[in-house]
């Protein structure tokens, strides 16, 4: 595979829990850097927050392990994952948008997910970037409670999409982010992300640890985190949160 960190290895499986579950074990076993976990299936994919992640076949679900010097980096990976996957989905011609920090949302339903755990291992850390993408998925897969919240690729370009190509497509932009990200040259990707942000300049609840803050989104800080402002200028950072629109859809 042609992409920017020489050791990339892909391993595909058929049925796990999580994939981001097994890419943990991998990193405890003292995996390198450059481990991607595919599985056709996930019996227990996780979402943010502790959710539920439907992972019915045809979907593209994968974890890459990354051996960060610092977990510091890990709202900026956050951001890098999501704009390589719109990246990728764009080359089949559908045009995307990410609700902070990284749900990948057509048309205010969500094509998409992203799950970053972070962790140490004596003096060293290790990140998993779990990557969900609803590829080939048939309407019908999706449980009813989220088939009108949920949409695929299959749906929305009636094209099958070879699994292989779009994740080394998407890795091949990932491991270039990274990189740029490991020398300090976040510039453009910071731009690029705030092009692509819908959640910029909306009226916005974020539930965060800490509780619900109400505000708009005006920016996204250098390590990634949302800029809100609260009242009349004065401005919040917040590192973690779940964000809703206070107006229109809830998931846009
Ligand atoms: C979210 O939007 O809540 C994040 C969803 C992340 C889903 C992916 S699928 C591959 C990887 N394995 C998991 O169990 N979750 C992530």
């Amino acid at each position: 595979m042609s992409n920017e960190l020489s050791n990339v290895r892909v391993h595909y499986l058929d049925t796990v829990s999580s994939t981001n579950d097994v890419a943990k074990k991998c990193a405890l076993a003292g995996e390198e850097e450059g481990l991607v976990i595919v599985a056709e299936n996930q019996t227990h994919g996780k979402g943010r927050w502790g959710r539920r992640w439907q992972s019915p076949k045809g979907g593209l679900w994968f974890t890459i392990l990354l051996r960060p010097p610092s977990l510091e980096h890990l709202g900026l990976i956050s951001l890098a994952a999501g704009i390589a996957s719109v990246r990728t989905i764009e080359c089949f011609g559908v045009s995307v948008n990410l609700k902070w920090p990284n749900d990948i949302i057509f048309d205010g339903r969500k094509l998409g997910g992203i799950l970053i755990e972070g962790g140490t291992q004596g003096d060293s850390y290790y990140a998993l970037v779990g990557i969900g993408i609803n590829l080939n998925i048939p309407k019908d897969a999706f449980s009813e409670d989220i088939r009108e919240t949920a949409t695929s690729l299959l749906e929305l370009t009636s094209c099958i999409i070879p699994k292989d190509s779009f994740l080394n497509t998407l890795l091949g932009h990932f491991f270039k982010l990274y990189k740029s990200i490991l020398s300090g040259q976040t510039n453009n990707l910071l731009e690029e992300y705030r092009r692509a942000c819908s959640s910029i300049g909306k009226k916005v609840r974020v539930e965060t640890l800490q509780g619900t803050i109400d505000g708009t989104v005006v920016g996204i800080a250098h390590d990634g985190a949302l800029l809100l402002d609260i009242c009349e200028g004065l401005t919040r950072k917040i590192q973690c949160g779940e964000v809703t629109s206070l107006r229109g859809r809830t998931v846009a």
